[in-house]
């Protein structure tokens, strides 16, 4: 395997995830619980099955862009520029940025991750790129982004990766927070590419979501199976099952899983006895989806401005180019 420098997290992962389970089952009117905790070792793997499933378009659509344009897009950034990648997961995708750009430049490439195997993934996957040096961050995004950016040299442009549409796992509001928050951290003229899914018919989005396979619903029960290994919970996969839910309102699809029957759960690591009725059910994720000028307006609304956009023909996605002002 490639030898990738990482640093890991250090703070006490199993108090705050713990900490969050409790506040999230106790939330009052809809229980939930933060989609980033879908990525342990296993939900890490299940999703890098998602992403080969045929009716999960997504993805490869995300990489069609990236190869057919890289050259283009790597064309427009200020260089020299170092890559920072919020969320790699495994990083196939990422290759085609990485290569373009190790032609004409060294690059240090920083994959951020809270997932300790998609960090792995990403550097095998990504460590015989030539001129490449991989220094991994197991963070939050914006804690990894801020030691990266502390990283750059002078004169030094950074560019942020934040691709297959991780920013619609944020509400609205939320999500152009977030990009405020990146623009923050970055310099003018610095950039982020941006991959944001875009709308489509509840028909597409309920087979990309709940596919006949079940492997969605084994990345969505996988949570379940976490809080049983890591809080010592006896929640009983086969009383709950996956639930993907068109919010046409909302332009989303909300992932749910659904408790079959009356029962209560024992949490001992969060200290905590919850009660589920028959139907109700845990809300584990959303994915947004947008317009085009959707997204060009995010990007003005957050100090950045779209440089170019490309659409892919096959399935509406959109691969944005924004420029920090
Ligand atoms: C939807 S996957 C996308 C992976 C990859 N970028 C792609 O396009 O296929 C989201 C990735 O972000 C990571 N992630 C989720 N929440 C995170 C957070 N708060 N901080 C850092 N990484 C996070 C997950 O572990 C996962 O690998």
């Amino acid at each position: 395997m490639p030898k990738m420098l990482t640093h890991a997290i250090t703070a006490n992962a199993t108090f705050e995830f713990a900490a969050d389970v409790r506040a999230g089952l106790t939330h009052p009117e809809q229980k939930e619980l933060p989609s980033k905790y879908l990525y342990d070792d296993v939900g890490s793997a299940l999703f890098e099955v998602i992403s080969f499933l045929p009716e999960y378009g997504l993805t490869r659509a995300d990489e069609r862009l990236l190869r057919r344009y890289a050259v283009d897009i790597v064309e427009k950034l200020a260089t020299p520029v170092a890559v920072a990648e919020l969320g790699s997961g495994s990083g196939k995708k990422t290759r085609w940025i990485l290569e373009a750009l190790c032609r004409r430049q060294r690059t240090s490439y920083y994959p951020i991750e809270i997932s300790h195997t998609a960090l792995a993934m990403c550097a095998r996957e990504l460590g015989d790129i030539d001129s490449i040096s991989i220094l991994g961050f197991e963070r939050e995004y914006l804690d990894g982004l801020l030691e990266a950016a502390a990283k750059r040299r002078p004169g030094q442009h950074l560019l942020v990766l934040f691709l297959g549409s991780t920013i619609g796992n944020f509400d609205r509001a939320a999500g152009l927070n977030f990009l405020r928050e990146v623009r923050h951290i970055l310099e003018p003229g610095d950039s982020m590419l941006l991959g944001t899914d875009l709308e489509k018919s509840a028909a597409e989005l309920t087979a990309a979501y709940d596919d006949n396979l079940g492997v969605t619903a084994a990345f969505n029960l996988n949570l379940l199976a976490r809080i049983n290994r890591e809080l010592g919970a006896d929640f009983d996969l086969d009383q709950f099952h996956h639930v993907a839910r068109v919010n046409c309102a909302e332009r989303r699809v909300e992932m749910h899983l659904r408790s079959r029957r009356r029962q209560v759960v024992n949490i001992p690591e969060a200290e905590l006895l919850v009660e589920f009725h028959e139907g109700e059910t845990i809300w584990t994720e959303s994915s947004h989806k947008y317009s085009p000028q959707e997204v060009l307006n995010m990007a003005q609304d957050s100090g950045f401005r779209c440089e170019a956009q490309w659409i892919d023909e096959q399935w509406p996605f959109a691969e944005n180019l924004l420029i920090a002002e």
